[in-house]
């Protein structure tokens, strides 16, 4: 009797302890890693194979059978996408899914304010969370190199030190929520043109110094979940599976724990995507975002070829454990994470958070006889002339374009605040419908357009132009790149035109691209307004009537002439190159790297943005002029609202080295803050360098290196404001090569 009740005992304990080992991956309270090895020790090989490849447009398996969710994805980075047809880019037309559309991302980077960059990504996280996403297909931070490049819009601008500071508060709204950020593209997808197939050619020190920098930082300080492979090759190798870049770099040097997703139709072997680092192979054959390559998901390159050849011991089975580890981590931290909030969509809070984005985004780039802000009452007839008054700014542009709960217009904007009795509208000029793929000339006659709107014109108090760039193929759109730095559908005659019968005249510009201005001396004000999602046209109006007074600065240049920004200073091959390879001829002078070394005037430079208020910045000093290899440089100054109106103010620090062992830019951005004063108020502010932070990526000891010698520190309220210069003396110190 007594041995049959051990046995019971016995068998019970075993049943216990086994079903509890079994489902320690379902126990929240346990810790994630002991969660990952518990699901993967109880998983088949075809059903750790499985989760690594799609099984629908978005989506890919978890494991049915453990009651471990599919993992779900969506675009983009300012707007949760509809949902789409399971194995199609086509909309499914569901009736719950209209979203908020928050700013794009240049956008977000001329805030020049890392909170909002957390208000940005925690509201856009709760619509995604909300909308049952384990995946945030965002942000982009490809480095802006070209101002032909059609997904600008979608990054942060021309300077990795700004794209970093942005990215990772970024990131860290997006993950409170208990949904994946995906850091893309990487790397180095800097055009559209020839996207999935160019070969990057760029040394390793513009690679570290300048396109890598935002990786880094979404990695090792916003802890991102997943990260998208980029379609276009580096070194020969498709960096959807790169073994430089995913093996070496991403998950050896910076210790990435989370997923590599592939772009859609990345993915081009199944040696390459076992071996060199990609973790879940998505949209293999749909030929971008046009065509659909009915390619079953069972021949997905990591799909029946990877299990064949794990079966033939073709492939280490270490190699599917760490990817299959991957995304059950990247499960745990999402769709089975124990506090995992509920999200919100379309919510009164998520438009205010759009609006105060925007108002802080836009930038007021000239403002003669302080022609702005207009206060309500002041005119009885404001003309507004454009086809960007009154056209979404959200549908269209590639795979961010959104199906957006509402869209305030400028037009709308503008008729709200100032009163539709007083304002009347004309079209002036038109693109052509929204397309993929090819641009089509709008039907409409040009000269017709021209002049009813210049007959407006003629009769108003005031003109606001708005006008600029649309998502229309060819400009700022996905999968192709602009043809020119104009501005297209004849807006550049519409604005002469005007100007001729009307010299008070305000030029509001959307667009994620910097353009040209031959009538910039003609018009007294010129406002640049991004594309700002829902609450665009309040949030235009907000500054344009001075109920917000504008802080946006540039994150990039505004050059004069095309061949005035590095990329373009070479040939062909510098950009867009030959189809085959393209060559970084400009290397680290990216931006305003380029103008400032090579002496070139932009038209407006990076960091640049007025206020209806003005600031006075002290003398600026230092701490210590001489610092040792770990110290930090802390710079201080007073900064004086001198002006009438509260306002915000980015103070900009940038470092120059003289007398260099090595070809440096003239200058270089290393911090900024922005703060705010009220009218009169002065503030005593403090900003910190560390000195790690000046260091130059070394090629030939493949590590970052602090040269020593003498620094000097630029206090400007832009790149080429310059309020105060200090010196410093470093000392030279090695520091870590990863
Ligand atoms: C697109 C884009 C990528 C997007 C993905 C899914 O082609 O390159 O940014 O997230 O495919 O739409």
């Amino acid at each position: 009797m007594k041995q049959l009740f051990l046995n019971v005992l016995l068998g019970v304990t075993l049943m216990v302890s086994g079903q509890q080992k079994s489902q320690i991956y379902l126990d929240v309270t346990k810790p994630i890693e002991d969660r990952v090895e518990n699901a993967l020790s109880l998983m088949t090989t075809e059903e750790k194979v499985a989760l690594c490849h799609a099984q629908s447009k978005f989506s890919s398996k978890g494991v049915a059978r453990l009651g471990i969710p599919d993992v779900w994805s969506s675009d983009g980075s300012h707007g949760v996408s509809d949902e789409k047809l399971w194995s199609e880019w086509n909309s499914a037309q569901w009736t719950n899914d209209s979203c908020t559309a928050f700013p794009a991302l240049t956008a977000l980077a001329a805030t020049f304010n890392p909170e909002i960059a957390f208000l940005f990504g925690k509201s856009i996280g709760e619509e995604a969370r909300h909308r049952e996403k384990a995946i945030l297909l965002a942000p982009g931070v490809n480095i802006y190199r070209s101002p032909l490049d059609g997904r600008n819009f979608e990054y942060m601008g021309e300077d990795p030190y700004l794209a970093s500071r942005m990215v990772v508060p970024y990131i860290h709204g997006v993950q409170s929520n208990g949904v994946a950020a995906c850091v893309k593209h990487f790397a180095l997808n800097n055009q559209e043109i020839w996207r999935g197939i160019i070969n990057v050619n760029v040394s390793d020190r513009a690679l570290h110094e300048i396109y890598l920098p935002a990786f880094k930082a979404a990695v090792q300080e916003g802890n991102v979940w997943s990260i998208m492979g980029a379609y276009n090759q580096y070194k020969g190798e498709f960096c959807c599976h790169n073994d430089l870049l995913l093996n070496k770099i991403l998950k050896q040097d910076w210790k990435f724990d989370g997923v590599v997703v592939s772009d859609w139709g990345g993915t081009h072997s199944t040696d390459q995507a076992v071996n060199n680092g990609l973790d879940l192979e998505m949209g293999t054959y749909t030929n971008g975002l046009t065509t659909e390559g009915h390619f079953p998901f069972s021949s997905y390159y990591l799909a029946d070829p990877f299990l064949k050849g794990l079966k033939d011991g073709k492939y280490d089975m270490a190699k599917l454990d760490d990817k299959a580890r991957r995304i059950l981590r990247l499960i745990f931290r999402t769709t089975m994470s124990a506090n995992r909030p509920f999200g919100r969509f379309v919510s009164p809070e998520h438009s205010q958070a759009a609006r105060k984005i925007a108002q802080e985004a836009i930038v007021l780039l000239k403002n003669e006889k302080n022609i702005l802000p207009i206060a309500v009452g002041k005119y009885q007839k404001i003309a507004v002339i454009g086809e960007n008054a009154n056209r979404s700014m959200i549908v269209g542009g590639g795979s961010t374009s959104l199906k957006a709960a509402y869209e305030v217009s400028p037009l709308q904007g503008i008729q709200d605040k100032y009163g539709k009795d007083c304002v009347v509208y004309s079209m002036g000029y038109a693109s052509g419908p929204s397309l993929y793929g090819r641009e089509e000339p709008s039907k409409l006659n040009a000269d017709s357009l021209l002049n009813a709107a210049v007959e407006l014109a003629k009769t108003a108090d005031v003109v606001f132009f708005v006008g600029g760039l649309n998502k229309n193929y060819f400009q700022d759109c996905e999968g192709g790149d602009r043809k020119s730095l104009s501005l297209p559908f004849g807006e550049d005659k519409l604005i002469e035109s005007i100007q001729k019968v009307n010299k008070n005249v305000v030029v509001v510009l959307l667009s994620g691209n910097a353009v040209d201005m031959p009538w910039l001396s003609k018009i007294p004000a010129v406002v640049q307004a991004w594309y700002l999602g829902s609450e665009a046209g309040n949030a235009i109006v907000d500054i344009i009537s001075g109920d917000v007074n504008p802080s946006g600065k540039l994150p990039f240049t505004f050059p004069k002439k095309l061949t005035d920004i590095g990329a373009h200073a070479f040939d062909k091959l510098c950009y867009p190159g030959d189809s085959v390879n393209v060559y970084y001829k400009e290397d680290i002078l990216v931006g305003y790297r380029w103008l400032d070394t090579k002496k070139i005037e932009p038209l407006f430079p990076f960091g640049c943005g007025l206020s209806y208020t003005t600031f006075a910045y002290s003398k600026p000093s230092v701490d210590a002029t001489e610092l040792k290899s770990n110290g930090t440089v802390k710079i201080s100054f007073t900064m004086t609202n001198t002006g009438k109106v509260d306002g915000h103010e980015t103070a900009q620090l940038y470092v120059s080295k003289s007398k260099s062992i090595i070809a440096r830019a003239a200058k270089e951005l290393k911090a900024f803050k922005k703060t705010f004063l009220k009218a009169g108020e002065s503030k005593i502010i403090t900003i910190e360098v560390p000195v790690s932070s000046l260091a130059y990526f070394n090629e030939a000891k493949q590590a970052w290196e602090v040269e020593s010698g003498i620094y000097s520190l630029l206090l400007g309220s832009s790149s080429r404001d310059i309020k105060g210069k200090v010196d410093v003396k470093i000392n030279s110190l090695y520091i870590s090569n990863n």
